[in-house]
C-alpha cells in the first residue's frame, strides 16, 4: 500500500554494513557489505578493523540500497539506525551517517535496538507479529529469551546467557576443530554427516536445581569446555577427531537447550507465538528441532529465512517502519550510540 511508511534502515553494530529499504511489511532492498574476511585470520571480529570497513562501505552501500529500491532519499518517510548494542566504534559510524542523512534530507530519525530489529525482521516474511510473543534471540553477542508485549516499546527480558552467547560457542568450537570463522555455518555443514547422539554433551542450566534458579537463562561455557576436553583426550590418545559427530553432538546440545527453554517460556506465559532471530537462527538443526517441539505444544513458530537472520539493514528498516506505523516519536538528532543498550530499550 502506498500509504505504508517507507523507511530506510542502517546497520553497523558488528562486521556487516547493511542498508535496507522497507515499505510497511515489504522488503524493497537489502544491501550488504561484509568485513568478515578481514577478521577471519584473527578468529573473531576486530573492532577497529570493523569500524574502518564501515567507514569505507557506508556511502556505497547506501547508494546500492536506494538504487535497488528505485527510490531517492527524499522519498523516505523516516531513517532508522542501530543505536546499540554492539561495538562502540562500529555503531558510531552508522549513527553518524544516519544523522547526516536525516539532517540533509530533513527526515525523522529513529535510533533503534539491534536485538529488537532481529525480532522485527520476521514481519517482512510472515507479516505482523502477533502480540504477545516470546522471542528467542541468538546471535554472536547475545542469547536471550524475551516476552514481547509490544515490539514498539514493551519488551521484557525473561532470561539471557550467563556466560558465552550461543553464536560465540559455535565460533569457539569451530576454532577448536580447525573450522573457519564465523563458526556457525561450517559446524552446521559438518554436522549434516554426523550423529547428534554420538557424544552426550552437557545441557547448560538444565538440571532441576539450575532450572529452578535459572528457568530461562542459558550457559554455553561449560559445553565449550566439555568439547575442548573431549577433543584433547582424543588427541592425547593419538586418535582422530570425528569432526562430523562432534559438530552434530555439539549443535544438538545447543539446539536442545534453546528450544526446550523457549517452549517452556511460551507455556509458562500462555503465549502461542515463538519467533527466533539472530545469526544462530540460521542453524538448520535449531530450525528443525524448534519446529518439532512447537507443533505438538500448539505454538506457532516464526523464523525468518537464514539470510535475514544474520545482521542486515532490512531488519533495522523493518523495526523502523513498525515504529512509524505505531506512532512512536522519533529520536533526537543528538541520540547516542550505546554499546550496552539494554534489550528492553527499543528506541533511544
Ligand atoms: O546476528 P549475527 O549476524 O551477528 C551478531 O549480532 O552477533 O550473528 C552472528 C553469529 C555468529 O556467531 C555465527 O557463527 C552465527 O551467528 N551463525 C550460525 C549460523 N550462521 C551464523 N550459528 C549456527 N548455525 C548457523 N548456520
Ligand atoms: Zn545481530
Amino acid at each position: 500500500m502506498p500509504d505504508e511508511p517507507l523507511v530506510l534502515g542502517i546497520e553497523t553494530s558488528c562486521d556487516e554494513t547493511g542498508v535496507g529499504v522497507v515499505r510497511g511489511h515489504t522488503l524493497l532492498a537489502d544491501a550488504l557489505a561484509s568485513s568478515v574476511a578481514e577478521h577471519a585470520r584473527f578468529g573473531g571480529v576486530v573492532p577497529e578493523v570493523a569500524s574502518r570497513a564501515h567507514l569505507a562501505a557506508i556511502v556505497p552501500t547506501m547508494r546500492r540500497a536506494l538504487d535497488r529500491a528505485g527510490i531517492r532519499l527524499a522519498d523516505v518517510d523516516a531513517i532508522a539506525v542501530t543505536a546499540g548494542p554492539g561495538l562502540a566504534g562500529a555503531l558510531l559510524v552508522g549513527v553518524a551517517a544516519a544523522k547526516g542523512y536525516a539532517l540533509a534530507a530533513d527526515k525523522p530519525l529513529y535510533g533503534v535496538n539491534h536485538l529488537a530489529a532481529h525480532v522485527a525482521v520476521d514481519r517482512l516474511e510472515h507479516g505482523p507479529l502477533p502480540e504477545p510473543a516470546i522471542a528467542l534471540l541468538v546471535s554472536g553477542g547475545h542469547s536471550a529469551l524475551l516476552l514481547v508485549d509490544d515490539l514498539a516499546g514493551r519488551v521484557t527480558a525473561l532470561g539471557a546467557t550467563i556466560d558465552d552467547a550461543a553464536g560465540e560457542a559455535f565460533d569457539k568450537v569451530a576454532r577448536l576443530l580447525g573450522l573457519p570463522f564465523p563458526g556457525g555455518p561450517p559446524i552446521d555443514r559438518a554436522a549434516r554427516d554426523g550423529d547428534p547422539a554420538a557424544i552426550g554433551f552437557p545441557r547448560g542450566l538444565s538440571l532441576p536445581r539450575d532450572l529452578a534458579a535459572h528457568p530461562y537463562d542459558f550457559s554455553f561455557s561449560g559445553l565449550k569446555t566439555a568439547v575442548a576436553r573431549w577433543v584433547e583426550a582424543r588427541r592425547r590418545a593419538g586418535e582422530p577427531v570425528p569432526v562430523a559427530d562432534l559438530a552434530a553432538s555439539f549443535q544438538e546440545a545447543v539446539a536442545d537447550v534453546l528450544t526446550s527453554k523457549a517452549v517452556a517460556a511460551c507455556r509458562a506465559y500462555g503465549v502461542s507465538t515463538l519467533v527466533i532471530g539472530g545469526g544462530v537462527a540460521a542453524n538448520s538443526r535449531l530450525r528443525a528441532l524448534a519446529g518439532r517441539r512447537c507443533g505438538p505444544a500448539g505454538i506457532t513458530l516464526r523464523i525468518p529465512r537464514p539470510g535475514l537472520c544474520t545482521d542486515n539493514g532490512a531488519m533495522v528498516a523493518a523495526l523502523g517502519s513498525h515504529l512509524v506505523a505505531a506512532g512512536v516519536r522519533p529520536s533526537r538528532l543528538d541520540l547516542p550510540a550505546d554499546s550496552a543498550l539494554p534489550v528492553t530499550t527499543v528506541t533511544v
